[in-house]
């Protein structure tokens, strides 16, 4: 088939990446010209495991392409809308200015019998919005609302095999055809059995918000019980072992620690927030406040539990942080716990130096002030205290007899709950950790 994808950022890109690796024609269509020059040379703008080989193919291959011109797109019959949409400065709403400006966008290119996809994340109530917007332009043009689930790390199978589809749209004739177009553009998944679910535009815009919201509520609650267990002496990874065996809970999403960052959980529970106070059932998701104000301590109480492990004071403390990312497997520092806790130590006086394999330069770009090394071992050299902020597998593998050797004071403070307590202590370190003994 012969698809557009507009917007080609961490969701964009992977989606056009992957549609091209089925047999499609796939032009991606973005308003930043060296994002779009690097991707036609069949690079990633960003860290993305398998990616890379999936773009290049691509693009060799001649059935991917990309272009600042979204006239480009008027060949394409399926239009997915794959920008992002941030929290709006200063507020809790979601800003809807890039979504708004990419469907004007494609009402230009549309022609009769085209479908246009939404895969952004949206306040419920948009996709109504704007297709009214489309069908006062194009009749016969249909919208679908087709909200993506991709992990950042593990984006290219999220895509190409995801755990669901959710196609929602108006019920009726074209409805239907349109949704008969996405089978084809979605055939190989479809023939392999991921679950399909039809339903209205509100439910399909609210699935996304609403499992998002699941899963952070699913980290608030294990982070809530780590502070029970801070004041009781309990252990909350043992905790979460022990209530994780049961099904009906199950054991993912329970790593208590630092707690959730990114650039979809937190905005996306605050967006959600706003939302259901413009529908007047702002009560339905009071919760959700105190799932982002438990998210919140935790970056606070691990600033406190670095003054605490260096006897009441990090005033000129020489601390390392390990990992700005914010989460292991990418190289996104949006609202990353780490960089968020390094900034503040920084501030109350500390002298903190981060590293990270992957997420360095975006780190710098964005938090000039702070200061980096490209290596573990120049990041602890002398430190008074090592913090483990983002579970890099190559951080939890780090020997402690090996890292002790290049410290100052041997005092690991484990951010994320991933290091062996025991083989740290038995190596003579001062280990300390986030709702554990
Ligand atoms: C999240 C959702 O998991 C995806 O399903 C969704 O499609 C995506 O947002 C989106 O809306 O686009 P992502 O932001 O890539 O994906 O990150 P997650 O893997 O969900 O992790 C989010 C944060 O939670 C990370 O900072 C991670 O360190 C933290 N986390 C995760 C925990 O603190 N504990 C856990 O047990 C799991």
């Amino acid at each position: 088939m012969k698809i557009s994808v507009f917007g080609c950022g961490y969701l964009g890109a992977v989606h056009a990446a992957c549609m091209a690796s089925l047999g499609h024609e796939v032009v991606g269509i973005d308003i930043v010209p060296e994002q779009v020059r690097a991707l036609s040379r069949g690079e990633a703008p960003f860290f993305e495991p398998d990616l890379p080989g999936l773009l290049a193919e691509g693009v060799a291959g001649g059935r991917l392409r990309f272009s600042v011109d979204p006239g480009d797109a008027s060949p394409a019959t399926v239009h997915f809308v794959c920008v992002n949409t941030p929290q709006k400065k200063g507020e809790y709403g979601a800003d809807l200015s890039h979504l708004n400006a990419v469907i004007e966008s494609i009402l230009a290119v549309v022609k009769p019998g085209d479908v246009i996809v939404g895969k952004s994340t949206v306040p419920v109530g948009t996709a109504e919005r704007l297709l009214a917007r489309i069908t006062a332009v194009e009749p016969e043009a249909e919208l679908l609302w087709n909200p993506e689930f991709l992990r950042e790390g593990h984006a290219v199978q999220d895509t190409l095999s995801p755990d669901r589809f959710v196609y929602g749209y108006v019920d009726g004739p074209q409805g239907r055809d349109a949704a008969a177009k996405l089978d084809e553009v979605y055939a190989v998944a479809l023939s392999d059995g991921v679950p399909k679910l039809e339903t209205d535009l509100a439910t399909a815009q609210l699935v996304k918000v609403a499992a998002n919201s699941f899963l952070a509520t699913k980290i608030s609650f294990v982070n809530a019980m780590a502070e029970l267990c801070e004041a009781t002496g309990a252990d909350v990874t043992q905790l979460a072992d022990a209530i994780g065996y049961d099904d009906r809970i199950g054991r993912k999403f329970l790593n208590a620690g630092l707690g959730f960052g990114g650039g979809c959980l937190p905005k996306d529970i605050r967006a959600f927030m706003a939302r259901a106070g413009e529908l007047g059932v702002d009560q339905a998701l009071t919760f959700l406040r105190e799932v982002d104000s438990i998210n919140m301590r935790r970056r606070v109480r691990m600033v406190d539990l670095a003054r605490e492990v260096c006897g009441g004071s990090i005033v000129g403390r020489r601390l390392a942080v390990l990992g700005s990312a914010f989460k292991p497997d990418s190289d996104d520092i949006r609202d990353s716990p780490a960089l968020s806790v390094a900034a503040q130590m920084q501030l109350q006086g500390a002298r903190v130096l981060v590293t990270d394999p992957r997420a360095i330069d975006n780190a710098r770009k964005k938090w000039p002030d702070l200061e980096f090394a490209s290596t573990v071992e120049e990041a602890v050299a002398e430190s008074e205290a090592v913090l483990l902020l983002t579970e890099w597998p190559e951080y939890v593998e780090l020997d402690p007899a090996d890292l002790k050797r290049l410290v100052a004071v041997p005092r690991m403070i484990d951010g994320r709950n991933c290091l062996e307590p025991a083989r740290w202590r038995a190596a003579g370190w001062t280990y300390r950790a986030l709702g554990r003994p």
